[in-house]
């Protein structure tokens, strides 16, 4: 098939656009690099530099069979200071790529939506039928997109598949070795910020540089740090290729990604330790605004009409995700 990958230099976008060229699709990847990388494009994509409010009427144009759709801003704290931004991008910017692909006749889209659409949960693990509150303008701004698929898949025949991510993690390497991982600015996500400890260079980097802060150990969980449910990127990849195949005409289907285990911030730090053979230090801090205490899927849903199961445990998500670390420090990149 023909796809455009909207986002497809970000991290998530990167991987799954890789996966899916691997899997005999050409892909377009639509990007305005503010937050995505240029090298991390696979080398068979093609490029296009541009945002979905002026260009993905251009790019539709051209003649595409479906959409992934990734592109967004995805920073809860930042979408608390700066609202205004998440909706103009998130939604703002998704009833565009919609309306583009209504002009085009472009009829399947497969959404990059999150865990936050659900906010604090009333009980875990989470189905896609419980209730939607999300906590920040980062959810709601992605669960607004949603509800659009859901009104365009009603009136105009649209064919949508949400997947609902949890805490995505790892990294993954095409058949040419070409490494895509995790790479955010400033990086605020867990794995990376534990395993950037581990790294040759975080031993220079002077009193408190080299310390794991662990947000919070008062919460009411077995040992007071906040749990989640990770799941690796090639898990994930996986299944927007089945979510791809099960678009339906008239159809807006929501899929939770998860594993349906918890790890707590412990956990994950002990697991970077063991993998890396280092002694990663770790500090106690306060709570982050706005961490839920427990956020686990169930991804029965997925399972029970598409197949799709994680495969992949956490020993493998941070085993990858050190490798892509290692690599790009050995590159002498930032
Ligand atoms: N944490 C630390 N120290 C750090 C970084 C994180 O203790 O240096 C803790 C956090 O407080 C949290 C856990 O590790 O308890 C995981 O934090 P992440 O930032 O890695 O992930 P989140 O659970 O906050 O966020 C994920 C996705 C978001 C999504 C959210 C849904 O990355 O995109 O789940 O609630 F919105």
């Amino acid at each position: 098939m023909r796809l455009l990958v909207t986002g497809g230099a970000g991290y998530i976008g990167s991987v799954v656009a890789s996966v899916l060229i691997e899997a005999g699709h050409e892909v377009t990847i639509l990007d305005d690099l503010s937050t995505g990388h240029a090298d991390a494009i696979p080398r068979r994509a093609t490029m296009v530099r541009g945002n979905l409010r002026d260009d993905a009427a251009r790019v539709l144009a051209g003649g595409t069979d479906a959409v992934l759709h990734f592109a967004a801003k995805s920073l809860v704290g930042e979408s608390v200071a700066k609202p205004g931004l998440y909706w103009s991008h998130n939604l703002g910017g998704s009833l565009a790529l919609l309306e583009a692909m209504r002009a085009a006749g472009v009829g399947r889209i497969v959404f990059s939506s999150t865990a936050a659409t659900y906010g604090e949960p009333e009980r875990t693990p989470i189905e896609e039928t419980d209730p939607t509150r999300p906590t920040s303008p980062y959810g709601a701004s992605k669960l607004a997109v949603d509800t659009a698929l859901t009104e365009y898949a009603r009136m105009f025949g649209l064919g949508a598949v949400s997947l609902r991510y949890f805490n995505v993690a790892g990294a993954h390497a095409d058949a040419a070795g070409q490494w895509y991982g995790e790479r955010h600015s400033p990086e605020t996500h867990l794995i990376p910020n534990v395993l950037k400890n581990a790294l040759p260079s975080a031993s220079t980097a002077g009193a408190g540089g080299a310390a794991v802060k662990i947000f919070g150990t008062d919460y009411p969980t077995p040992d007071g740090t906040c749990v989640r449910d990770y799941i690796h990127v090639a898990d994930l990849a996986g299944a927007h290729v089945l979510a791809l195949a099960a678009t339906e005409p008239g159809q807006h289907r929501i899929y939770n990604l998860g594993n349906g285990t918890g790890f707590s911030v412990r956990q994950v730090v002990d697991v970077c330790r063991e993998v890396t053979g280092t002694d990663i230090p770790a500090e106690v801090g306060p709570r982050r605004d706005g961490d839920p205490a427990v956020l686990v899927a169930s991804s029965a849903r997925i399972q029970a009409d598409l197949g799709w199961r994680a495969t992949r445990d956490l020993t493998t998500m941070v085993t990858d995700a050190w490798t892509f670390a290692q690599q790009r420090a050995a590159a002498g990149a930032r």
